[in-house]
C-alpha cells in the first residue's frame, strides 16, 4: 500500500484505475505537498515579518490550500469525505505549525528585549552628604589645641554685654576716646542711664568675668588664671573685603604671681611655631589698649613669603595677628586681683585673620554668607 500524507501519517486510500479517483489522488498529493512545503517554508522563517509572509503564502485566502478547497466542489460526492478530511487536516497543521512558530518567536524576542533592555531595579540610594566643620570653627579648634596643651583652659562668656563690662571696667572711662575704634552696637539704652547694654564689640570684657568667677572662689587667695576665650564679637562696622559687622576673636588672659612681659613674648611666640611652623618668627610693636599696660600689637612673619614680601604681607614681610599686653592694675583690681601680688598678661587674636591668610581667602565676607561652594573647600 503506498502511503500518502507522509506527514499527518494518515493511511491514504490506494488509487483504483478510475477518473474520479484519479481527481483524487491529484488533490490528496497536492495536499501534501502543500503540507511539506508550508511546513519546509515555515522552518526557514526567522522574523515577523517573514511569518506574517508565511502566513499570507500558505493560509491566506490565495494560498495553494484555499486553491483546493476551492476546486472541491468538483470532486464527486464519495470522495469529498476523504479530500475534506485531509484538506482539513493539513490546515489544522498549517495552523498549529504558524501558533507554535509565532508562540517560538514571541518568547525569543521577549528573551531578547529582556536581556538587552534590562531594567536595573537597585537603584542606589541616596547618598547623605557629609558636612565638615567651619574654617572659623576649624581654626578655632586648631588653637584650643594649642593653647590646651601649653596648660589653658577654654571659657566661654557671654555676646551681649553692658557697657561696664564691655568697656568701663576694662579701663575705657565714659567717653574715652579709645572706645571711638570700637563703634559700637548699643541694643538697650534707655533707663540705663551710663550703663546701656551693647553687643561685646570683644571678647575682653570676658576677662572680667572670668577673673571674678574665679577669684570668688578663693577671695583672699585667688586662684591662678590660665584661659582663652573665644567667641563673635560685633562692630558697627562699614562691610568690605576684610571688615564685617561680626568677627570672632580668641582672647588669652594668664594671671598669678609674678608673671612677666617674657611669659607673655614666649607665649606668643611659641603658640605662632606651634601653629605655622617651628621658623617662625615674630615681634612686637608697641602700642595702645586701656587695659593693657604695656601694649603691644603682635606680628609673624608672613608663613606664606617665608618673610621676604608679597601681596598678602603688602611686601611687609610680617603679618599682625593680634593685639596684647600686660594686664592694666585697674582690670586686675576689678577682676579681683590685688596688682601688688598679681601681674597678668592678656591677648586677643582674630582666628578669621589667620583662616584668611592660610587658606588666601580674599574676602572676609565667604565666612557668614553659607555658601557651600566656599565651605566645602576646607
Ligand atoms: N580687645 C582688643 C581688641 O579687640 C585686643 C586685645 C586683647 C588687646 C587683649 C590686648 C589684650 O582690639
Amino acid at each position: 500500500m503506498a502511503k500518502l500524507g507522509g506527514t499527518t501519517g494518515i493511511p491514504s486510500r490506494p488509487y483504483v484505475g478510475r477518473e474520479f479517483r484519479l481527481l483524487e489522488g491529484r488533490m490528496l498529493d497536492s495536499l501534501n505537498e502543500v503540507e511539506r512545503n508550508g511546513l519546509d517554508a515555515l522552518q526557514k522563517v526567522q522574523d515577523e515579518a517573514a511569518l506574517e509572509a508565511w502566513r499570507v503564502t500558505h493560509l491566506g485566502r490565495s494560498s495553494g490550500l484555499m486553491q483546493i478547497f476551492s476546486k472541491f466542489g468538483q470532486l464527486p460526492q464519495a470522495d469529498k469525505p476523504v479530500v475534506g478530511q485531509r484538506a482539513n487536516e493539513v490546515k489544522k497543521a498549517l495552523e498549529a505549525a504558524y501558533d507554535v512558530k509565532s508562540g517560538q518567536m514571541r518568547q525569543a524576542a521577549l528573551k531578547r528585549s529582556l536581556e538587552q533592555e534590562q531594567l536595573d531595579v537597585t537603584l542606589p540610594g541616596r547618598r547623605l552628604p557629609l558636612g565638615r566643620l567651619h574654617p572659623d570653627t576649624q581654626t578655632l579648634r586648631e588653637l584650643y589645641t594649642i593653647f590646651g596643651e601649653m596648660g589653658f583652659q577654654v571659657f566661654r562668656s557671654r555676646e551681649v554685654e553692658s557697657d561696664e563690662y564691655n568697656f568701663q571696667l576694662l579701663n575705657f572711662q565714659i567717653g574715652h576716646p579709645a572706645r571711638d575704634m570700637q563703634d559700637t552696637y548699643f541694643v538697650e539704652a534707655e533707663g540705663r542711664g551710663e550703663n546701656p547694654i551693647v553687643l561685646r564689640t570683644h571678647t575682653s570684657p570676658g576677662q572680667i568675668h572670668a577673673m571674678r568667677w574665679i577669684s570668688a572662689m578663693q577671695p583672699d587667695n585667688p586662684p591662678p588664671v590660665r584661659i582663652v576665650l573665644p567667641g563673635m564679637c560685633y562692630r558697627y562696622e562699614q562691610v568690605t573685603n576684610r571688615h564685617e559687622t561680626q568677627f570672632d576673636q580668641l582672647e588669652g588672659l594668664a594671671v598669678g604671681p609674678g608673671i612677666t612681659f617674657s611669659d607673655l613674648k614666649g607665649t606668643l611666640a611659641d603658640f605662632a611655631r606651634r601653629m605655622f611652623g617651628q621658623a617662625t618668627r615674630t615681634r612686637f610693636r608697641a602700642s595702645y589698649f586701656p587695659f593693657t599696660e604695656p601694649s603691644a600689637e603682635f606680628d609673624v612673619e608672613c608663613f606664606l613669603c617665608g618673610g621676604k614680601g608679597c601681596s598678602v604681607c603688602k611686601g611687609s614681610g610680617w603679618l599682625e595677628i593680634g593685639g596684647c599686653g600686660m594686664v592694666h592694675p585697674v582690670v586686675l583690681t576689678n577682676g579681683g586681683y590685688d596688682p601688688q601680688r598679681y601681674s597678668g598678661f592678656a591677648f586677643g587674636l582674630g582666628p578669621q585673620r589667620m583662616a584668611m591668610l592660610r587658606h588666601r581667602i580674599e574676602d572676609i565676607r565667604y565666612f557668614w554668607q553659607n555658601d557651600l561652594r566656599f565651605l566645602e573647600q576646607f
